[in-house]
């Protein structure tokens, strides 16, 4: 069991709801002291904090274990968007509050990612900062992915002003792609046996499909587009994929360059393995696109499918078609949802004016 202590300034009697990790927990109030016994996770945790009655409490510290996080309470936020704040007030009721076990990593990790004289300032508006959320998965998958769901070892910080293309430091961005999910779906579904019989196998994949284990539902890589010593390859028949192709013309009409493509294939209750992928640090073919250089277009998403990226957290696949920076950031993901999901990956050289484009369309 640890001992959490948030001691507070109140002119009146205030009372709260708290959650760790997005669940309710029970807790004490003492004078001017929120005491909580709970056990805590190794890594980040996330403690909110909503005030139910009173008008505004400042909170002027936090101890785990008898341990203060000092300065680095200065990381608490409010959402929309999201503001440092150690208030809690009518306006704004719920406080994030990141911390981490033990207090000692933590200390040391926020002085890596946060310069020191910036505390006090709204952090949020200097930088883009990153918790991933603590899941707990069903336990039919593998350890390993449960406890890459459930802990976080870190959190990242990007700072707002750094240019998106080739930009090492960012996870992902958001991009403005029309693309018709449904008929994508569709077409997916009903070539899924082509999809499979693909001469492409994921590294992480090779050991296990030789071993020909029944019980293990893989992710399968169709690769649709590759090269071949400068030249392009092409494995499908465009009329068995048209919806595919169509959308692969529409970036190339952008004037954007493709270096491979693929569709990616997960069903229910399986997953893909925590892993970075290092094209273009090993590669003559990829060179000069480090950063977010590859389409993630998802098509079929149901709710309870997860991926997520190593210190950053869940990507936000709900909201549509993002670029992501697979190489920098590790990732795994998982489909607990019932239904088969679909991924297409297009990984390209962009130029400036591509990433101005596909973020303005
Ligand atoms: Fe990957």
């Amino acid at each position: 069991m640890d001992k959490i202590i948030i001691t507070f300034d109140a002119e009146d009697t205030p009372n709260f709801d708290i959650s760790l990790n997005s669940k309710p927990i029970n807790f004490q109030i003492d004078s001017n002291n929120i005491i909580i016994d709970h056990s805590v996770l190794f890594g980040l945790n996330l403690l909110e904090i909503t005030l139910l009655q009173g008008s505004e409490v400042i909170l002027t510290d936090l101890t785990l274990n008898g341990v203060s996080n000092r300065q680095t309470l200065y990381l608490s936020y409010y959402e929309n968007p999201d503001t440092s704040s150690t208030w809690i007030t009518e306006q704004h009721p719920t406080l994030v509050v990141p911390f981490g076990n033990p207090m000692s990593w933590w200390l040391a990790e926020c002085a890596k990612k946060i310069p020191n004289t910036y505390y006090g300032s709204n952090l949020y508006e200097k930088f883009d900062i990153f918790y991933g959320r603590s899941i707990s998965i069903d336990e039919t998958f593998p350890r390993l992915l449960q406890d890459f769901m459930k802990y976080n070892f870190g959190f990242h910080v990007n700072e707002k002003n750094n240019e998106i293309l080739h930009n090492k430091s960012l996870p992902w961005v958001k991009i403005n792609l029309e693309y018709d999910e449904q008929r994508l779906l569709e077409e997916f579904l009903s070539n899924i046996e082509l999809l499979e019989n693909n001469y492409y196998t994921p590294k992480q994949n090779r050991y296990a499909k030789h071993k020909k284990d029944p019980d293990l539902a893989l992710w399968e890589v169709a690769m649709a587009i590759h090269s071949d010593q400068d030249k392009s390859i092409i494995e499908f028949q465009e009329q068995d994929l048209p919806h595919f192709f169509k959308l692969i013309h529409q970036i190339e009409s952008m004037g954007i360059e493709i270096i491979h493509a693929f569709i990616g294939t997960v069903y229910p209750n399986s997953y893909v393995a925590p892993h970075a992928d290092d094209f273009y640090k090993n590669s003559s073919q990829y060179e000069g696109t480090p950063g977010c250089s590859q389409f993630f277009i998802p098509v079929g998403w149901k709710d309870n499918n997860y991926f997520k990226f190593d210190n950053v957290g869940f990507l936000p696949y709900e909201q549509g078609a993002y670029l992501v920076n697979n190489s920098d950031f590790m990732h795994g993901s998982i489909n607990n949802s019932d239904a088969v999901r679909f991924t297409i990956g297009i990984y390209c050289r962009f130029t400036e004016e591509n990433i101005q484009t596909l973020i303005a369309l």
